[in-house]
């Protein structure tokens, strides 16, 4: 990649305890576009986002954002830097409304308007469902719901973590246009199970394996390397 990153990952290395989940993983997101990160389950995904989004703190490796080292930041001042996340679990607050849980979302109050216009807009679906409670939508447009409260944050790096995981495969393909939008506005994370779809929106592609990067390069030649499927076979 040629152009300057917008988040540099170095030889990062992380766990929990006595377990090491990421070896040295180093990787570069540009400011706009989706970079893919795929594996098989276990394979380190979500510790990566978390310890980009500070959820989790690194044993050793850097991290760079916007030219920033923000490795040691807290979680709350990443986000004030324009780092955006979606994690994997429910992202929502089950017992409010989906208007309740977008205004969660708004960092400063001038701008809730727009804001919501902008989501409103941007995700149709919700707009007809204001009021109803967010525990009772479906799989999809939970993650409507989570993905618009992450870009209220005004995000410049969107990290989403199996944004189509739960989602009726009917729906699946509108959140595939809706991230391919996002590319062109601002960077994003994509860790997807659906391989297709990621490579279909990604510009550029790492495929992780017991914690480490075993395979990375532009999305096409990710998609035709005859290594991919040893990587992410179960
Ligand atoms: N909270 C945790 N405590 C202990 N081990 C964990 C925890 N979360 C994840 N792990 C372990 O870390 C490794 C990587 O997990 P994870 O990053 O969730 O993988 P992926 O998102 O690729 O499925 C796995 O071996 C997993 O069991
Ligand atoms: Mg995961």
């Amino acid at each position: 990649m040629s152009e300057p990153a917008l988040l540099e990952v170095d030889r990062l290395s992380a766990g929990y305890g006595q377990s090491q989940a990421l070896f040295e993983v180093s990787l570069k997101v540009p400011a706009r576009g989706t970079i893919a990160v795929l594996g098989r389950n276990g394979a380190g995904k979500s510790t990566l986002l978390k310890c980009v989004f500070g959820e989790l703190a690194p044993m050793s490796g850097s991290l760079r954002f916007d030219g920033t080292a923000v490795e040691g930041e807290p979680a709350e001042r990443r986000v004030r830097r324009g780092i955006g996340y979606v994690p994997q679990e429910q992202a929502i607050f089950a017992k409010l409304s989906v208007r309740e849980n977008l205004l969660l979302g708004c960092v400063r109050q001038a701008d809730r308007r727009a804001g919501m216009d902008y989501v409103l807009d941007f995700f149709p679906k919700l707009a007809e469902r204001l009021t109803q409670t967010a525990g009772t939508l479906s799989g999809g447009e939970r993650k409507m719901l989570a993905i618009g409260r992450a870009l209220l944050g005004r995000p410049r790096l969107l990290m989403l973590d199996e944004p189509t995981e739960g989602v009726w495969i009917g729906v699946i393909e509108e959140i595939a246009a809706r991230l391919k939008q996002l590319s062109r506005e601002m960077a994003v994370i994509l860790v997807e199970q659906h391989i297709e779809l990621a490579l279909d929106v990604a510009s550029y592609a790492y495929v992780m394996e017991r914690g480490q990067v075993a395979l990375e390069g532009p999305a096409a030649s990710v998609k035709g390397d005859p290594q991919l499927m040893r990587h992410l076979a179960p």
